[in-house]
């Protein structure tokens, strides 16, 4: 066991922001074991995102969550968090009804009291782009932050990869398995519709590892045609069942991402995708269709071991690099190693699936339509 340094003292909030993904508790985990045991920080969860900021009370009149040894320990395979969390609580755009009416507000300044208020030293903020950017904006105000990337769609470009990525393909690759021998038993296409908003790497490495005919993405604009070629070329071939996954960003070429909802201060909802595939298809072939939307299966459910040993290992460098004083950055994985990358580097840049990458191309080596051969 590490040796404790408890002159350090420093006391340090961690929070979990944005949609929940598996792996996040391994990284408080991983981070309250090393704060507390290795350098004796005393730690504090912040309850659902900012919110135990905006109020520290607003849960309990205990307020948020001490985060001890004990606190911490059988959560490293639960899914979910265990400090909750938020995509409706950004302090700079926050959302108050006034006589009925919404509007955003900033209480930044709220937040930055309450900091100080609380004594805190230093915040772990773990979330994707959305909680990255706002990390940014509380450290030009003065407050220390250290980041860690966590989304299930992969799509933040400063770390090879991010946790709950691999347990979400795992999970929509073991629904892609089931509705093949349903699909073969009756003859069917089938369509499944995947998350990852505007990425398409959840639906690239399920159809991959679930053996997809076709795989729509929100990178390649789709044309029906070679859809309905590659269904009727199997049919003909004595195969009369496809399965198709579909990105729920994917769109038409010249068409739009189907959204079903706009809020104020959250981001669009996406949703339809797949269905208006089956739509498209209908006038071309005879098939009998159906489709599955996976939707939050993907997000929850204990984390994979490669999530796990991510999350601990984002865990534990974080909280070594609040022990350094080295503030501004996020954790991030490259080339095999964690390293701290200044956090500005995943607010300005997403990733997207790569047109040339060997992931596609080995897709199309396998057959496998995207929707944009003539
Ligand atoms: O960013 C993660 C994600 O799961 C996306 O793949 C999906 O579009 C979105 O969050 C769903 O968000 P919500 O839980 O707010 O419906």
């Amino acid at each position: 066991m590490d040796t404790v340094i408890p002159s350090e003292g420093k006391r340090v909030a961690v929070m979990t922001g944005g949609g929940d993904c598996p792996g996040l508790n391994a990284v408080i985990r991983g981070a309250v074991k090393t704060g507390v045991r290795k350098h004796g920080f005393s730690m504090l969860g912040i309850e659902d995102a900012f919110s135990g900021l905006i109020d520290p009370n607003y849960r309990s009149p205990h307020g948020n969550i001490q985060l001890t040894g004990p606190v911490v320990r059988d959560i490293l395979a639960r899914g979910g968090t265990i400090l909750g969390t938020s995509n409706r609580s950004d302090p700079f755009r926050y959302v108050i009804e006034e006589d009925g009416v919404k509007r955003e507000v900033d209480i930044s300044a709220r937040v930055m009291e309450n900091f100080d208020r609380l004594g805190l030293d230093a915040l772990i903020s773990i979330g994707g782009d959305g909680s990255m950017r706002i990390a940014k904006r509380f450290m030009d105000l003065g407050m220390p932050v250290v980041g860690v990337p966590k989304t299930i769609d992969n799509d933040l470009a400063a770390t090879d990869q991010t946790f709950g990525f691999d347990t979400a393909v795992q999970t929509a690759t073991d629904a892609l398995d089931r509705i093949r021998d349903t699909a073969e038993s009756h003859d069917r296409v089938m369509l499944v519709e995947v998350m990852g908003r505007d990425a398409g790497f959840i639906a690239l490495h399920a159809g991959l590892a679930g053996g997809a005919h076709a795989i729509l993405l929100p990178e390649i604009p789709y044309n029906i045609e070679p859809l309905v070629k590659r269904i009727e070329d199997r049919r003909l071939r004595g195969q009369p069942f496809s399965v198709i996954v579909v990105a729920e960003g994917a769109k038409p070429m010249g068409g739009a991402e189907s959204v079903i909802a706009e809020k104020l201060g959250e981001m669009p909802r996406l949703a339809g995708a797949a269905q208006r595939v089956t739509l498209a298809l209908e006038d071309h072939i005879e098939s009998d269709m159906r489709v599955t939307v996976l939707g939050h299966v993907q997000r929850g459910g204990s984390p994979s071991c490669f999530d796990r040993i991510l999350g601990t290992r984002f865990g534990r460098h974080a909280a070594e690099l609040v022990a350094a004083g080295d503030f501004g950055k996020m954790v991030a994985l490259r080339g095999g190693e964690i390293v701290g990358v200044p956090i500005e580097e995943a607010v300005n840049k997403c990733r997207r699936v790569e047109l040339d990458c060997q992931a596609l191309q080995t897709a199309r080596a396998m057959g496998v339509v995207f929707g944009d051969e003539v």
